[in-house]
């Protein structure tokens, strides 16, 4: 097994620290009266987040399960679901499967999607899943994380995955990426567009022929 129990030890202590350190930032609900007239922008708070995670089942944070955050604000959800599918690919190791860190992030990471309307809550968001994806690895594989093909792949995921959209209005733009890596951490991807995943809308009632035959 490749990880000791004073790795451990960082790495639940950087993950603590992390954690402070985003109940800090949503202390911060709001960044403008204006923002929240047209956006209806209010950030959820930590606590909230991780109670209604909480209300869901353990096995929901599998390292490839899929999530989609349609509103995402600067990564509130995103960011503790993706350290909740870290902490199941750590505990697995934990456990004695042998884990490939880089690969168990890049697998969790790519299977989180999150679009927003604003651009800087997306730089934000890729910003902290960043943070995050090194906050884990490095205490994970000290001094073993962060190869050249891994973060290739990690800017491609944070670009596609973390979107600027309007997810109402969507006109064709937003397109979700699909992942699959091998284990040198090489990839093919597959694109699907919302607009094709969503049901085709209902006919138009036949309005005009009524009007028409009254006529
Ligand atoms: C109530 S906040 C929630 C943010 C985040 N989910 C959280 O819980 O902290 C709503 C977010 O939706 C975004 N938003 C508003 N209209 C949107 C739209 N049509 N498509 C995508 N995002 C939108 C806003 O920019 C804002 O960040």
């Amino acid at each position: 097994m490749d990880i000791c129990i004073s790795n451990m030890h960082g790495m639940l202590e950087a993950l603590k620290e992390r954690d402070r350190q985003g109940a800090e930032a949503t202390e911060k609900l709001i960044k403008s009266k204006d923002r929240v007239k047209d956006t209806a922008e209010v950030f959820t708070p930590n606590w909230v987040v991780n109670d209604m995670l909480d209300l869901m089942p353990p096995e929901t944070f599998e390292p490839a399960t899929t999530f989609l955050e349609p509103a995402c604000g600067n990564g509130n959800f995103i960011v503790e679901i993706f350290r909740r599918k870290m902490m199941t690919a750590v505990r697995r190791e934990m456990a004695g499967e042998v884990m490939d860190a880089e690969l168990q992030t890049l697998i969790s990471m790519s299977s989180i999607y999150g679009i927003d309307i604003a651009e800087d809550n997306v730089a934000e968001t890729r910003d902290r899943m960043w943070q995050w994806a090194f906050a884990i690895g490095r205490v994970w594989r000290p001094g073993r994380f962060g190869s050249g093909s891994f973060m290739s792949a990690l800017w491609q995921v944070l670009d596609t995955n973390f979107m600027l959209g309007d997810f109402i209005n969507d006109d064709g733009e937003i397109t979700f990426t699909q992942y699959r890596f091998a284990p040198d951490l090489s990839f093919v991807t597959q694109e699907t567009r919302l607009k094709d995943m969503l049901p085709a809308p209902a006919p138009a009632p036949k309005r005009r022929a009524r009007l028409k035959a009254a006529a």
